[in-house]
């Protein structure tokens, strides 16, 4: 395991608000100095584009924007570089996605499995996908405990005929670590492709693409350590040569002609047309390289402990309600009962504890859980128990009036 302590100073944030408890990471994380000094360096030292000076800053920098890719392909195990795309973030690959494979692969009546666990990111292009294709949206089956249920799932092909599984590796708000490896092997046993939200599972889980083999992952840079405005979409080589660009312009193309037609650059250049998030590049390969040297095996234990310390915890108390028992990833999802799930974190708020509340866009999942509001605490590698600690000493004593209190 890593030393928390040593971690916490590489964090400009944590140092800067001595006082802040911030359990707020499945929203975006904290960088730490040597990211955020990458990006100061691109800014300071190497400004320039990439693929398009000719000139030793921009060789230099286009190699190194280049190589972020063998970094990324390193770090979920693809099987090359080529596989990884560079977008905006998880919420431009879902779509890039979704857009794509209702072009390319859905007909009328085809059936795109999904589940109300969704965040908004990764159902709602589907329905759009559905809604240009003719396909039709169906949900895999989920008990109220919000587990995944592979005997539901496989009932799921009966009769239909699948063309597309559209599901997360890890919830956004009950922190579960769904079975993919045996979800993508159902799924391609039925002959269906799968696309995985991995938004919140590849800053916390140990990721390898061709031991879960899976078609298609979507994630974002700034939730793992990196800059925002950056992401990636993982795709199946051969898959993404059969995809057409949703974005057309400078960079992507090989030759244009006055009619009309159009020469793309190979995949995945042909993906990325316009000038990229260059810093961004820069800084998420940074981050990569810091969780690396932590040891994806290392976070994913620490998250897996910090939310079972949280989790037992809360659980001993008589005013919490708790929605995810046994929750994997760093997240913790509550109530205080009695008291709307804002009032709550205003209160946290005022004793310097940062959450987030409401549904955090999974709108559906009030459909299994029972509930629309809830307090999310999502925690990360530079988080400690004593955090948990204070934590749980304000929940413990939190009332109604202490709430208003803090209102007015
Ligand atoms: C599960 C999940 N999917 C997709 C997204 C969208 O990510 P982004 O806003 O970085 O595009 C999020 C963001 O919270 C998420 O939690």
């Amino acid at each position: 395991m890593f030393d928390v302590e040593k971690i916490r100073k590489d964090f400009p944030m944590i140092m800067n608000h001595p006082d802040l408890i911030y359990f707020d990471s499945a929203a975006t994380s904290f960088k730490p100095r040597s990211v955020i000094d990458t990006v100061i360096d691109y800014y300071e030292h190497n400004n320039c584009n990439i693929h398009r000076g000719d000139y030793d800053i921009s060789f230099a920098v286009s190699k190194r924007y280049d190589d972020t890719r063998k970094t990324i392909a390193r770090f979920i195990n693809a099987k090359r570089p080529e596989e990884i795309v560079y977008t905006y973030g998880a919420t431009s690959s879902l779509n890039i996605v979704a857009i794509n494979f209702a072009k390319k692969f859905l007909n009328k009546g085809d059936v795109i499995l999904t589940s109300e666990v969704e965040h908004a990111s990764d159902v709602l292009p589907w329905f759009k996908a559905a809604e240009q294709s003719g396909a039709i949206i169906k949900y895999v089956p989920f008990p109220k405990s919000g587990r995944f249920d592979l005997e539901a799932y496989e009932k799921c092909f009966e009769n239909e005929n699948v063309k597309i599984v559209a599901l997360p590796h890890v919830s956004n708000v009950l922190g579960f670590i769904y079975p993919m490896k045996q979800i993508a092997a159902i799924a391609h046993k039925h002959g269906a492709y799968i696309a995985v939200d991995g938004a919140q599972a590849v800053p916390h889980i140990k990721m390898d693409v061709q031991d879960l083999d899976i078609d298609f992952l979507s994630f974002s840079s700034h939730k793992m350590l990196g800059p925002a405005g950056i992401g990636v979409l993982y795709g199946r080589y051969e898959l993404l040569e059969q995809m057409d660009p949703v974005f057309y312009g400078g960079g992507s193309n090989a030759r244009f002609y006055p009619d009309c037609s159009i020469i793309l650059k190979n995949t995945p250049e042909k993906f990325e047309a316009g000038t990229p998030d260059i810093e961004g590049v820069l800084g998420l390969g940074k981050a990569i390289e810091y969780l690396e040297e932590l040891g994806m095996d290392n976070v994913e234990e620490y998250g897996k402990q910090l939310a079972g310390y949280f989790i037992s915890k809360l659980e001993k108390l008589d005013n919490v309600t708790v929605y995810n028992h046994g929750a994997e990833a760093g997240i913790v999802t509550f109530n205080v009962n009695g008291i709307f799930a804002q009032d709550a974190a205003g209160y946290f708020n005022k004793q310097g504890i940062a959450v987030r509340t409401g549904n955090h866009c999974a709108k559906m999942l009030d459909q299994i859980i029972g509930v629309n509001e809830t307090i999310r605490a999502s925690m990360y590698i530079y988080n400690t128990k004593d955090e948990i600690d204070r934590f749980v000493d304000v929940i413990k004593e939190t009332t109604l009036e202490k709430c208003v209190d803090s209102i007015l």
